[in-house]
């Protein structure tokens, strides 16, 4: 029998919820980050259907500036693995899907047209670009699953930017936001605990609440709970979460994205 939404509402939050959620949530809901695959193939219509759905997303502007690169090739899912911080999923995954912030299809029209795209340089495009990428990317992630597949994304392609662009041979005002590695399953996989809707939901106005510290650290319970029953680390999530962002070494290589930027065509004015 399938799981219903309440019992993934459940397990998302470690409270029922006080209503019923519809059915169609049930797919949303279930979403777990998918490391390990089995050896089957993904068709091209599979494929497809994921980059219409992509495609079907909200465009800032219909401009859709964001392209896609599927890697198949062993090698260079090697290569990109090792670029990405020596991720084992990213070399072993049947399929990466690399999603672009890409500019550069439009500075080729206003070169072809002779018309200039300084609007480009600004901060605004890059910011609209990753958005545009971010939202296709997320669609593609719902129809993959939808179809029985699992998908984790790979934040680890920004650790080198360059490399990455090097290795995918994108042209200028073209950068790798994440990579996404596609495959069926290896094995069911556990939905992860979230914090309650109660931190991340504000009336009108943003307001801290005065137990936040006490809602974190009853999620930091639920996590342990969680970290515990996949037999890993049982160090608190606040504890993991502020050691990510202590400083710029935690950021392996990211804290110099902005140069990177700039050398990939970026200007960010
Ligand atoms: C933009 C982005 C980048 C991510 N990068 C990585 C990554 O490089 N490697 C990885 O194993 N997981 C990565 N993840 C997956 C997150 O760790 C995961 O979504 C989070 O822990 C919540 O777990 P869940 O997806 O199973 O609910 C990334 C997720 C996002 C949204």
């Amino acid at each position: 029998m399938s799981v219903t939404p309440e019992q993934l509402w459940q397990t998302r939050y470690g409270l029922p919820p006080e209503h019923t959620p519809p059915a169609a949530l049930a797919a949303l809901l279930a979403h777990r980050s998918v490391r390990a695959y089995r050896s089957a193939p993904i068709a091209a219509t599979i494929v497809a259907d994921a980059l219409a759905a992509a495609q079907s997303a909200s465009t800032s502007s219909n401009l859709q500036a964001w392209s896609v690169i599927a890697v198949r090739e062993r090698e260079r899912l090697q290569r990109l693995a090792a670029l990405a911080g020596d991720q084992e999923h990213v070399a072993q995954a049947p399929l990466l899907l690399v999603w672009l912030a890409d500019w550069s299809r439009l500075r080729r029209m206003g070169a072809s047209a002779q018309q200039p795209t300084d609007g480009i340089d600004y901060l605004e495009a890059y910011t609209l670009a990753v958005i545009d990428a971010t939202l296709a990317a997320q669609n593609a992630a719902i129809a993959l699953e939808a179809q029985g597949l699992g998908i984790v994304y790979i934040g680890g392609l920004r650790n080198q930017p360059e490399a990455v662009a090097e290795e995918l041979a994108l042209p200028s005002d073209c950068f790798a936001v994440f990579g996404m590695c596609v495959g069926y399953p290896a094995s069911a996989g556990d939905i992860k605990p979230r914090l309650p809707q109660s931190l991340i939901l504000h009336q009108e106005q943003y307001q801290v609440r005065a137990d936040e510290g006490a809602q974190i650290a009853d999620y930091d319970q639920r996590m342990r709970a969680f970290q515990s029953y996949q037999g890993r680390s049982d160090r608190p999530w606040s504890s993991i979460a502020l050691h990510r962002m202590r400083d710029a070494a935690a950021l392996t290589g990211r804290h110099l994205l902005r140069q990177a930027l700039t050398r990939l065509g970026f200007r960010l004015l």
